[in-house]
């Protein structure tokens, strides 16, 4: 098939896939109402079209926690990245670091971080999770800083994991769902071979290291339920940010009041995100919770955002409404999934080919030049 978006990533990823897989990360939480909104909101902001402006050369360079960037991007943390692509989390690294924008492993990935540190020479950033097992916690924090790791991207919006009811219809998770699973593997044979034989062994790479016994990936989903602490509050983060020495930055924040609390908790930087809306349903797309954030903590930490990108014209979009940097996600693991590294490497250079459109025809030379003047007006239409 020809691929020229990432809507045919999309569709090249679905027909590859077994159905568990594509609908995991394709899916989002109960009805699958923010995870519409996200894409919806976004596209319904008009960027504001400039002519003659002499804009020549586009220059999408960016600074972010005193790391260069050659665009504001940064891949977000997927869990299970590498069910998706064989070995999937050394070959999105890998495609990051040739784009020249950092690449996130998350706590629940399948490679493990010394894995994925040891393929690249740019420092990874590391995702991690509030999980009961504070022994756990401490154990991939110091091994992520004796592999290099000096970005930390903590997770504050997964107490619980969501109602994904997708999952159960396709055998992530219900009834007879090992059964299901084999009989999508054996159905999908480029991916059995490529991902099911040859990306061995697939477990949860990071906490079979600690555990020291292989994690298997059967009750995924059950896994994080059994793990994840509803209990906390923001002095249970302090132990962390008191001995991470690398930069800290919280993800899940979608209200104001919230990331005024972060810039008092010390995070060098918030990601505005509703996880893509696999969370919690109903709650605002990040288009329309980013202004007001912005208007809350710009230039007090560093603004990140993620859900519903699809785009360079989105990735300008968020910046005009406060951004620093957008981080992609199913945007990448669409093409991870289809094409591998290469995939990677080429959405990527879509969207900078797409920003650099976006920016020469809003007149901006540089993304400092990005502003709320750059779309017709700022807010969502329709609001
Ligand atoms: C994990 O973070 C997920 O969204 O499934």
């Amino acid at each position: 098939m020809i691929i020229s978006s990432t809507h045919d990533y999309r569709e090249a990823a679905r027909r590859r896939l077994p159905r568990f897989l594509f609908n995991y990360i394709d899916g989002g939480a109960y009805d699958e109402h923010t995870l519409a909104r996200n894409s919806l909101d976004l596209r319904q902001l008009a960027l504001r079209q400039r002519v003659l402006k002499e804009v020549g050369e586009v220059d999408l360079s960016t600074t972010l926690l005193g790391q260069s960037l050659s665009m504001p991007l940064a891949l977000s943390p997927v869990g299970l990245t590498g069910m998706y692509a064989r070995r999937g989390e050394v070959q999105a690294a890998r495609a990051a670091e040739k784009a020249g924008i950092p690449f996130t492993l998350s706590t629940v990935s399948v490679c493990p971080i010394e894995e994925v540190q040891q393929a690249v020479t740019r420092p990874i950033w590391f995702q991690l999770y509030v999980l009961k097992d504070r022994g756990f916690m401490k154990n991939v924090l110091d091994r992520a800083w004796a592999a290099g790791v000096r970005t930390l991207v903590f997770t504050v919006d997964m107490p619980v994991p969501g109602a994904r009811y997708r999952d159960r219809h396709s055998g992530m998770s219900g009834p007879n769902a090992a059964l299901r699973r084999y009989l999508q593997a054996v159905t999908h044979p480029r991916w059995a071979w490529d991902v099911g034989l040859l990306g061995r062994p697939h477990d949860l790479g990071n906490v079979s290291a600690y555990l020291k016994k292989k994690t298997g990936l059967e009750d995924y989903v059950g896994w994080l339920g059994a793990n994840f602490d509803p209990g906390i509050g923001w002095h249970d983060l302090q132990w962390i940010r008191d001995s991470w020495q690398g930069s800290m930055l919280l993800k899940g924040i979608l209200d104001p009041e919230d990331a005024r609390e972060a810039v008092r908790f010390g995070a060098d930087g918030i990601v505005v995100s509703n996880h893509g809306g696999r969370q919690l349903d109903g709650v605002l797309s990040t288009a329309r919770a980013l202004p007001e954030i912005a208007s809350a903590v710009k230039g007090d930490l560093a603004l990140l955002v993620d859900s519903g990108v699809r785009s360079g014209l989105d990735v300008v979009r968020l910046l005009a409404l406060g951004a620093d940097t957008v981080m992609l996600g199913r945007a990448f693991i669409y093409a991870l999934a289809a094409e591998g590294q290469a995939g990677v490497e080429n959405v990527l250079s879509l969207f900078a080919r797409e920003m650099q459109v976006a920016m020469t025809l809003t007149g901006a030379r540089r993304i400092a030049e990005i502003s709320a003047d750059s779309l017709v007006r700022a807010g969502v239409e329709g609001q």
